[in-house]
């Protein structure tokens, strides 16, 4: 697992969530004896830690976080990513917007020319989400609740389909000014710095 290359040794490292994510816990477990601990983006990866003795940390405990490694969804030329297919995009958000470096970690598959067709995630305050929903209507997208769904945060996930994004930083910041998003899964404010892309002949390093 490349990503364990930048985990330095003593410190405090953030995870993500996710399926990939769940690879680079398991690997972080072979060198949990050379790390102080982890702070987790979700409940599920908070237990998935916890499994393997990894000391957990909250991060209003903490004054720094040199690296976050996580998965995404989709990720364009320009290291933003469209994430929260497993719902827990606000606090990886959190986590990540700490961090000094992200590492994003993914297939070839999730590499894309422009972000979108994925359909993006927005955590929704509960009582908000159909005054939210025609408000991302309105932006052309088709916006869809994911049933039975509740975050780690008690709210709930609206899925909006059909957007071609050009602007993903102007995107983020409008969607998060509707009243009652707490947050959208656009990463373009805080994007990756390193991805770690699996292909088929092997792992290529974008930085
Ligand atoms: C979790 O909410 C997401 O942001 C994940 O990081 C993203 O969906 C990638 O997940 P997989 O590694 O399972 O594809």
């Amino acid at each position: 697992m490349s990503a364990l290359a930048y985990v330095p040794e003593g410190k405090i490292i953030g995870v993500g969530t996710g399926s990939t994510a769940n690879f680079f816990i398991d690997g972080l477990a072979s060198m949990k004896d050379r790390i102080t601990g982890a702070v987790a983006s979700s409940e599920a990866s908070a237990a998935r830690l916890r499994s393997h003795g990894i000391p957990l940390f909250d991060l209003n405990e903490i004054t720094e976080l040199p690296v976050y490694v996580d998965g995404a969804d989709e990720i364009d030329g320009q290291m933003c990513m469209i994430k929260g297919g497993g719902a827990a995009l606000t606090r990886e958000k959190i986590v990540a917007a700490v961090a000094r470096r992200f590492v994003c970690i993914c297939d070839a598959s999730k590499l894309v020319g422009y972000l979108g067709r994925f359909p993006l995630p927005v955590e929704v305050i509960p009582m908000a989400s159909a005054q939210v929903m025609r408000a991302l209507a309105a932006l052309g997208g088709q916006p869809k609740l994911r049933a039975g769904v509740v975050t780690d945060n008690g709210n709930c996930i609206i899925d909006v389909a059909g957007l071609e994004i050009r602007d993903p930083v102007e995107l983020e910041t409008e969607i998060n000014h509707i009243v009652g998003v707490v947050t959208n899964g656009l990463f373009a404010r805080r994007k990756a710095d390193v991805l770690l892309l699996g292909e088929a002949g092997g792992v290529r390093t974008i930085v």
